[in-house]
This record gives structure tokens, C-alpha cells and sequence, in this order.
């Protein structure tokens, strides 16, 4: 999940390669790196880490072409060092690539035999070899891409510039994304459409199997089978704004503060304000009919379509069936033909979610998706889409797009218990007007915020932590156990608390806090009786509620209490805690909040 961009340009492109890198660095941040071709001959400049790096490297080696590729890299094969930083080349190629090949060991090895000379660890390597054995072998470029392209296993986008060619790029994609964009005498590449909007609005999405050779003033695709295609080129909406931080000091502050606005700006897309009615726009699925929902995401996504089992099956009696989509993958599940598949993924991009997408399209599964990015590939790839309108998230850890996945669901799931019987007209609108609510009640939490700073000191020095909850508040421990190890790298687990006794117990001390996420719903009670069990054995209890009362009388917890809601929409509401203890826990351990060690937002390969 590298990002990758590409421009043939009127001017020095460097520059630009490396703004349009920035707009990608959600991507991966591990190193970046861009290569330019000038009079026919190709130079590169590389940098381990940020890409402010390679921006003073550029300063002290300006590269002066007006052809050129850029790279921002999350390692996935060769630490992330400056030799394994992309472009890789050599004299007549230089290359970019987003993905795994993944038979790379077999044809560096074949390679390696044939006199190939490998400077890096990378799989990305042997894609430069294969092409510049085929360019010494006396082929074209065209018909050495695709002679290369032949060998390849995996899913991968790439982009190509070539020694003695400053009018030429190629670039090929299969399973990762790639975009053309048509400029003014000017044409690029790009991961996606943000990254080519300060450049042009008009943008050709590759399918699946394309391979296009760009000259400033040309465009020949072709497809799959090497057959000339025409693809649509459509209007981008991308901003060509890079979304800033306004007065905050992270991404991550920003979004989580954005969250009554953009939670605001999704429901008036389903709900009519003026009957307290949902209204999904073009989904035309008859959940009265329907037999299941099957549900898959990663992550955070997945959390969202957890809290969506248990509405679906409590409001609209309607069974699901939910995976991680890198296990659903490779399941082989059965399913009857004609059901719903449901997916959910801010990016539009992570790759096991897209697989599971066409695997249950070849099952004959009605697609649909919730999605941030509505030009992404798994939007693309949909009967139906359910975009949330939380805007673009930048910060790594998502925080915004969760609750926005869970507004959609909430709608999806009362009008699925509409459509089945089960939720009245009357309950629909209690039931919306309690969603209403949802935004200034986080308002209300957000203005607290000082008490999550406070707790996170202490939180901030443990090596563990536990989170607990039950029913639909069991995946917002997860999410918050999630939330706090991946910004913090404090380790954290989330369990179902009447599972704590079959084996996590035992993890209990006085040096490991448990955060209780427990509105007072009807599991309360029961909630209460696995905290006692963790008191008994010394274990700090930090208890999220909303009953103040309750809180009180049990006086070894500390306590967040938040504004009474409905169970139905306690979810909404108590994502909101989490996000603000892993936030400032992590703020107070100076780790890099928005872009934390390891970690990409948009997770393309598998
Ligand atoms: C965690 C996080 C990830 C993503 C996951 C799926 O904070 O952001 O767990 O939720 O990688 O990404 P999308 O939603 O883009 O499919």
C-alpha cells in the first residue's frame, strides 16, 4: 500500500512529484523517493522516512526533469531502508510500484542466473530486471512492459520511466489502484484522484488487468488480453486543497472534533429531517425478503459492522453473518444466492475487503458498500453505495469515518426492521430522532475532554491494558483496545467481559488498569459482576458510563460519566471516550499521533 504517482510534464517535475507524494503519504511513510528523466538520461533521489527528508535531499540534488515517478513506501518485503526505497533502476528503467509479486524469490533467482545484478531486498527489484533484460534483448518498451508484466504473480500498480525517453511512462495495474490523469500538454499517474487533483479534475480510473502507455499528448490502454480499450474518464471530485489541521495539533484531534458535524452531514443524506424517516438514496435492497446480511471489513471497519450484527439481528431480526475479510477471503463460505453483502471501509481500498467483494459477487451476492472515498475501487466495484460523509481522514488512526460507518448502519438497520415488521412507525421515529441527538451529545463529551487528558497520564505508564464490554458495547472495547496499542503501543485487548473469567483473569493485577465501557442498558448488572471480579483481584477498574449514580457506589473506579442515550445509539456515543483516552495517552508518550511506527491508512496488499 505505497503510493505512486507519476507526471509528463512542461516544466521540472520534482517538485511536483513530491506535493503529489504528500497527498499520498497516508499511504505509507516508511521512505519515499522520486526519479526524473532528463536529455535521456535518468536520475533519482531517495530518503529513508518522512518525506521532508527527500525534500531537503532534493534541495542539496535538485533533479531538473520534466518526466518523472514518485514513490512513498510501506515496507512490505526489505526493511525500510534508503537502497530499498523506490524508484528502483537501472540505467534504462527506473520503476514505482504499489503491491506484492509475489514470485519474486523464483524470478530473482532465475534472474540472479542470467548475470542480473540485485542492489535491494525489495520483490519490486525484479520487475526492473525483467524489463531491462527484454530493453537489452533489443524490445521496445511497450512490448518489454508487457513481456515483464507476463511473469508477474500478485496484485501490484506500477509506473515506468525510461532512459532515452523523456516523452514515455507506462503504467500497468492489476488488484491495486491506478489513475490516469489528462492535463494541459501535461499527463500523469497517480494511487488515486487526491493525489492528481492540484494538477487536473479529469480522471481515468485503470481496470483491473490494464496496461497504458502515456505520451504528453497520447493515451493507448489496453486491456487484460493486450486489446486497445477506451476507459471512461470522469470528473474527479478530490479537493486539490490539502486538508490542514486548523487549531489543532493533530489530525487526529481535528477529526475526532469533527465528528457532531460530519455525523450531522450523514445523517441528513439518510434520514428526512422533516418525518424523522430514514430514506436510503439508490439502495434498492427488500430486506422484508431478505434471508441474511453477510458483513466484512478490517480493522475499525470491522468493529463498525460488529455493532451492526447486533442491530440487525435485535431491531430487524435479521441474521448476519460477519468475518474479517482477510479470513472470509479464503473460507470458501457457502451462500445461497441473492443475498446481501455488506462491506464497510473508509480507504474504498484495503485489499482483503476488495477480495472478499468479488468473492461474493461470484457467489451471486447483491453488492453493497459503505464507503469514505466514494471514487475508490470498492465503491466502483458496488451494486450499492453508502457513502458517509465524514470528509477526507487523514490521521491514521480512524476515528470519524467509525462513527459515520456507524450513523450509516444505524440508518440501514431501521429501515431493515421497518421493512420486516419489527420497528413501527413510531419507533422509527424515536429511533431517529435519537440518532439526531448523537451530535451535540458528543459535543458534550468533547467539552470534557480535560478529564481524558488526566486519566491518560496514568494510562500512559502501563504495559497493559484491558478493555471490557458486552453486547453492542463488546466491539467498542475492541475498538478501543485497537485504538490505544496502534497510536500508544501500549498493548491492549479488548474481550466480551463474561469472557474474562474463561482465561484473560488471569492477566489481572494492580498494575493492569480495565477500561469497562457499560452504559446502563439492560447488561449493566451483569457488567458490574465481572468488575467486581476484577476489583477482588486488585485490577484499577476506569469505568465509561452513563449512570452517574451507579458510578459513585462503586468507588474503586474511576469515572466517565456521559450524557444519558438510547441504547440503540449508545455506540455512537461511547466511541467518543475511547478515541479520547488512546488520543491523549499517546500525545503524552510523544509518539507520532497521525502517522504511528508501522502503519498506513490505506492497506492495498494482503
Ligand atoms: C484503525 C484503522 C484500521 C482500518 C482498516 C480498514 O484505526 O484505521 O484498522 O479501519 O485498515 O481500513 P478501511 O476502512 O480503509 O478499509
Amino acid at each position: 500500500m505505497c503510493g505512486i504517482v507519476g507526471i509528463l510534464g512542461t516544466q521540472p517535475v520534482a517538485g511536483n512529484l513530491v506535493d503529489a507524494l504528500k497527498r499520498l503519504e497516508y499511504r505509507g511513510y516508511d521512505s519515499a523517493g522520486v526519479s526524473t528523466v532528463e536529455n535521456g538520461v535518468l536520475g533519482r533521489c531517495r530518503a529513508r522516512g518522512k518525506l521532508r527528508n527527500l525534500q531537503s535531499r532534493l534541495e542539496e540534488m535538485p533533479l531538473k526533469g520534466h518526466a518523472g515517478i514518485g514513490h512513498t513506501r510501506w515496507a512490505t518485503h526489505g526493511a525500510p531502508t534508503e537502497t530499498n526505497a523506490h524508484p528502483h533502476m537501472t540505467d534504462k528503467v527506473a520503476v514505482v510500484h504499489n503491491g506484492i509479486i509475489e514470485n519474486f524469490k523464483s524470478l530473482r533467482e532465475r534472474l540472479e542466473k542470467a548475470g542480473a545484478h540485485f542492489e535491494t531486498e525489495t520483490d519490486t527489484e525484479v520487475i526492473v530486471h525483467l524489463i531491462s533484460q527484454a530493453l537489452e534483448a533489443g524490445a521496445a518498451p511497450e512490448t518489454a512492459v508487457q513481456s515483464a508484466l507476463k511473469e508477474l504473480e500478485g496484485a501490484f500498480a506500477i509506473a515506468i520511466i525510461f532512459g532515452g525517453h523523456d516523452d514515455l511512462m507506462i503504467g500497468a495495474r492489476r488488484g491495486s489502484p491506478l489513475a490516469i490523469g489528462y492535463g494541459d500538454r501535461e499527463m500523469y499517474l497517480g494511487s488515486d484522484a487526491i493525489a492528481l487533483a492540484p494538477f487536473t479534475d479529469r480522471v481515468c480510473y485503470l481496470e483491473d488487468g490494464d496496461c497504458v502507455t502515456l505520451t504528453r499528448t497520447s493515451v493507448a490502454i489496453k486491456d487484460e488480453n493486450g486489446h486497445p480499450v477506451d476507459r471512461k474518464i470522469s470528473q474527479s471530485q478530490a479537493s486539490a486543497m490539502l486538508v490542514d489541521k486548523g487549531n489543532h495539533r493533530h489530525f487526529m484531534a481535528k477529526e475526532i472534533h469533527e465528528q457532531p458535524e460530519v455525523i450531522s452531514h450523514t445523517l441528513a443524506h439518510y434520514v428526512d429531517l422533516s418525518r424523522n424517516r430514514v430514506e436510503i438514496p439508490d439502495f434498492n435492497i427488500d430486506f422484508a425478503t431478505l434471508p441474511r446480511i453477510t458483513i466484512s471489513a478490517c480493522g475499525t471497519a470491522y468493529y463498525a459492522g460488529l455493532v451492526a450484527k447486533y442491530w440487525f439481528e435485535r431491531y430487524a431480526r435479521l441474521p448476519v453473518e460477519i468475518d474479517v475479510a482477510s479470513e472470509m477471503r479464503y473460507r470458501e463460505a457457502p451462500m445461497q444466492p441473492g443475498g446481501l453483502a455488506l462491506f464497510i471501509s473508509q480507504s474504498g481500498e484495503t485489499a482483503d475487503t476488495l477480495a472478499t467483494l468479488r468473492y461474493c459477487r461470484e457467489q451471486k451476492q447483491h453488492i453493497a458498500s459503505v464507503v469514505n472515498v466514494r471514487e475508490s475501487t470498492i465503491a466502483r466495484e458496488s451494486d450499492a453505495i453508502l457513502p458517509t460523509l465524514a470528509g477526507p481522514e487523514i490521521g491514521v488512526a480512524s476515528t470519524k469515518a467509525f462513527t459515520c460507518q456507524l450513523t450509516v448502519l444505524a440508518c440501514l438497520a431501521i429501515r431493515a426492521g421497518c421493512e420486516r415488521g419489527h420497528i413501527s412507525s413510531d419507533q422509527e421515529m424515536e429511533l431517529v430522532g435519537q440518532l439526531l441527538e448523537i451530535p451535540r451529545h458528543i459535543s458534550r463529551i468533547l467539552h470534557d475532554e480535560k478529564l481524558f487528558e488526566k486519566i491518560a497520564h496514568d494510562l500512559a505508564h502501563s504495559r497493559d491494558v484491558l478493555y471490557l464490554g458486552r453486547g453492542s458495547s463488546y466491539p467498542i472495547a475492541l475498538e478501543g483496545a485497537l485504538k490505544l496499542k496502534e497510536i500508544s503501543y501500549i498493548h491492549a485487548e479488548g474481550y466480551a467481559a463474561g469472557e474474562l473469567k474463561h482465561g484473560p483473569i488471569a492477566l489481572i493485577d494492580e498494575d493492569v488498569p480495565v477500561v469497562v465501557v457499560a452504559p446502563r442498558d439492560e447488561l449493566f448488572d451483569k457488567t458490574v459482576s465481572n468488575m467486581e471480579e476484577v476489583a477482588a483481584r486488585g485490577g484499577q477498574i476506569l469505568l465509561i458510563t452513563d449512570d452517574g449514580e451507579a458510578a459513585d457506589s462503586f468507588s474503586t473506579a474511576s469515572n466517565f460519566i456521559l450524557p444519558k442515550a438510547h441504547s440503540f445509539t449508545n455506540p455512537l456515543l461511547f466511541a467518543v471516550p475511547v478515541q479520547l483516552l488512546a488520543y491523549h495517552t499517546a500525545v503524552f508518550m510523544g509518539t507520532d499521533v497521525d502517522q504511528p511506527r508501522n502503519l498506513a491508512k490505506s492497506v492495498t496488499v494482503e
